[in-house]
């Protein structure tokens, strides 16, 4: 992986011989692969739910024995911060009947089932099971463990894993927590997201975030004067990316986010967008094989920047250039079945499009059945 002084040093010889970052070929996507059914529920389980999905903003669960419960994706999920201030999550439902859970705080935490009255620990073990001497004695009560999905908080957000598998976090947010120093801050805070259904597979949404061959068109006429159109470097670490895109030419005394934007891609649907005041998170989740749920959260260093009124008009910004992709991304997906293209072609400067389809490709055959 290039250090963000490497990074510089290429932008400026890109810049200075007018050179472009390209893939090795051209290459293509078959356009069935947004429409096959069978296809995309394979990439749910195999891909969508086996890797970090961020959920909610670290806030809502910011003291010990907060907790926070909601459906993601359709899967009732609870969280709530233990007595070592871990973030433990959980499948909302009580191994007895599956009721719906509670966090109490006496003297201490549990989560308590108003069916019966069953509680859990926050390390999700039972607790206290009403009658259990009479009528449950003879069953391990370690059977009766809470579902706990791995979780683990970065960038200002908690992200979590549906299908409950180990995951190596750490791996996923590498490039970002080393980049750390340069860029100056990690957001903490989230302000008020914006969310909505769109009518297109996911995939062509993710896409549209793995380019910047569309900018100085799609959104004309916001970006068609960058200095540097289509310049962007980037560089991959397993299935994630780091992309540096240059607004202006970098010089000694200018910090990174100063002249570029950065965007790290946490694959398979997560984008954390660097500004040099705040991050925009961007999730794309699929739910269905044509909808799509776009979040977009703002997420921000310090209480003080909440009220910022620059990074308010940059969050008005991005919603207009998102408001831009939508529309073509759902004529996009309304042209899928008419025939036109049997493939899509990703030109070289779309090289990372290619590899993610490959990543997702190689994701799903490497699965233990
Ligand atoms: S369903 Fe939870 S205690 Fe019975």
């Amino acid at each position: 992986m290039k250090t963000l002084q490497q990074i510089q040093q290429q932008a400026l010889l890109h810049m200075e011989y007018g050179r472009l970052e390209l893939g090795p070929s051209v290459s293509a996507n078959p356009v069935s692969s947004y429409l096959d059914l069978a296809l995309y529920e394979k990439e749910m389980d195999g891909i969508v739910k086996k890797r970090p999905l961020p959920w909610i903003d670290s806030s809502k669960v910011k003291n010990v024995g907060e907790s926070y419960s909601a459906e993601f994706l359709g899967v009732p999920i609870i969280a709530v911060r233990d007595e070592q201030r871990k973030i433990r999550v959980y499948l909302n439902a009580c191994r007895h009947r599956g009721a719906q859970l509670k966090v109490v705080k006496e003297e201490q935490i549990k989560l308590v089932c108003p069916f019966h009255g069953w509680s859990y620990s926050t390390n999700g073990n039972p607790s206290e099971i009403p009658e259990r001497q009479n009528c449950f004695a003879s069953v391990s009560s370690t059977a009766f463990r809470l579902k706990e999905l791995p979780a683990y908080e970065a960038a200002g957000m908690i992200w979590i894993i549906l299908s409950q598998d180990e995951f190596s976090f750490p791996s996923a947010f590498q490039q970002l927590l080393e980049d750390r120093e340069e860029l100056g801050f990690l957001p903490r805070h989230a302000l008020t997201e914006k969310s909505f259904i769109a009518n297109f597979n996911w995939k062509l949404g993710v896409e549209a975030f793995l380019e910047v061959y569309h900018f100085t068109h799609a959104h004309a006429p916001y970006l068609a004067q960058l200095q540097f159109p289509n310049l962007s470097i980037s560089d991959t670490q397993g299935e994630n990316c780091r992309i540096v895109v240059p607004l202006r030419k970098p010089s000694e005394d200018t910090s990174l986010l100063q002249w570029a934007q950065v965007m790290y891609f946490i694959f398979p649907s997560s984008f954390l967008l660097f500004y040099d005041d705040h991050v925009a998170l961007i999730s794309l989740l699929p739910l269905s094989i044509n909808q799509t749920l776009f979040r977009a959260i703002p997420l921000v260093p310090s209480e003080a920047s909440k009220t910022d009124s620059k990074i308010q008009q940059k969050i008005d910004f991005l919603e207009v250039i998102i408001g831009q992709d939508i529309e073509i991304l759902e004529g996009i997906q309304k042209g899928l079945q008419c025939k036109a293209n049997r493939l899509f072609t990703f030109t070289r400067l779309e090289y990372l499009l290619a590899k993610f389809h490959q990543d997702l490709h190689v994701g799903l055959s490497t699965q233990v059945p």
